[in-house]
């Protein structure tokens, strides 16, 4: 891995970077932190395909550190007050900010509206920039194209997108999950060698072919915003009288998770994500102050989809984030028959029939 830069930026340094990076769903769920974002749970994802930001930066060499951020065309001081907060609380890391001067330029391919959380998928996009900025400052590698020097590329590849997650967990938890392909998993979980609190690891070579490509049609329940913020939702979990057991059952959960993965077993899959789905939302109605956000059609949707579960024996199954939206899960082989149903009905539970058809996804694609 290649050290934090240092030195002088040369005066004519200068250039624009572009990266995309998708978001992500959790199987396990992160609820609860400690520290610098330290998750108090291991939690395990799908890397999504089309919910994704795709992120410029113009960098320049300037006096002092300079920062611009656009969202969708227009100057957003909000949201880049977001990434600047990130940039200086940990300069450390990337001391020669101090000598750029920065425009970044944003958008994401879901509407603004559609109420899925951007900050995973934006955060790490940016970090993807940033990092690339620091390679253009620090030089390319020299790889000799021999076997091993293709060894020791993939190997440096892995690292590197190690030092992405770490620095995109530190913008934005969840956001350390996005840079992996396929599958992630992050948190420190006896289970699984190698996995650690402080970045993701990618599950793609542990599991079976069939969560490869997966399918997720995200039905929009509501676009409005989330009532409760992520950050004050791991907040309250601090005085939740369910923290530790919830925590225990988290791990547990992992462990067995990571084993259908493996194996294939869809259903134990399928018990493990709607129960993480629905203690999620538990733990949010068990805090203090509470908070319900289910809406009636949240349910309504869950009701009708296990029943066609019960009725057809196709193996899907939903998972919710902290927000209404509700995320259909089902193995690629049953696409046509599955968006039939939700053409035919679960839109109509959808606000003005509205769901996106995503999919498992690549992670991150450099797009200058
Ligand atoms: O990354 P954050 O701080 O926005 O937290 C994400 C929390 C959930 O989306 C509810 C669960 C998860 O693991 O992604």
């Amino acid at each position: 891995m290649n050290e934090a830069f240092k030195g002088e930026v040369p005066s004519s340094f200068q250039g624009k970077v572009g990266w995309q990076s998708p978001s992500n769903i959790a199987l396990v769920k992160y609820w609860g932190k400690k520290g610098k974002q330290i998750p108090q749970n291991p939690s395990i994802s799908f890397t999504l395909s089309e919910c994704r930001s795709e992120t410029f930066i113009g960098f320049e060499k300037a006096d002092s550190f300079g920062f611009r951020f656009f969202f969708e065309g227009k100057e957003n001081p909000a949201f880049g007050a977001k990434i600047e907060k990130f940039l200086l609380d940990y300069q450390a890391f990337f001391p020669f900010i101090n000598q750029l001067s920065l425009n970044v330029e944003s958008r994401n391919t879901f509407p603004h509206s559609s109420g899925i959380a951007s900050s995973a998928s934006s955060m790490s996009a940016f970090v993807m920039g940033l990092l690339e900025i620091e390679s253009k400052l620090v030089g390319p590698s020299t790889g000799s194209g021999t076997e091993s020097s293709q060894a020791l590329e993939l190997v440096e590849r892995q690292i590197y997108l190690q030092k992405a997650s770490y620095f995109s967990r530190l913008a934005s938890g969840s956001a350390a999950r996005s840079v992996f392909p396929k599958m992630a998993l992050w948190g420190m979980t006896e289970t699984y060698k190698g996995s650690s609190d402080e970045f993701a690891v990618s599950l793609e070579n542990n599991i079976h072919p069939i969560f490869k490509t997966y399918r997720d049609s995200i039905l929009i329940v509501s676009s409005e915003k989330k009532s409760v913020s992520s950050r004050a939702g791991h907040g309250l979990m601090e005085g939740n009288p369910y923290a530790l057991a919830r925590y225990a059952q988290a791990n547990e959960n992992i462990k067995n998770l990571l084993a259908a993965l493996k194996s294939g077993d869809l259903g134990t899959f399928i018990n493990i994500t709607e129960s993480e789905a629905l203690q999620l939302h538990a733990l949010m109605m068990c805090s203090n102050p509470s908070f319900i956000l289910m809406k009636p059609n949240t349910l309504n949707l869950i009701n009708e989809i296990r029943v066609f579960r019960e009725e057809t024996k196709i193996p899907l199954c939903f998972t919710l984030d902290a927000g209404p939206n509700v995320h259909l899960l089902y193995p690629e082989s049953e696409t046509e028959k599955v968006e039939y149903y939700i053409k035919n009905v679960l839109a109509d539970y959808c606000d003005q029939e509205h769901w996106i058809a995503d999919r498992v996804g690549n992670g991150p694609k450099k797009l200058l």
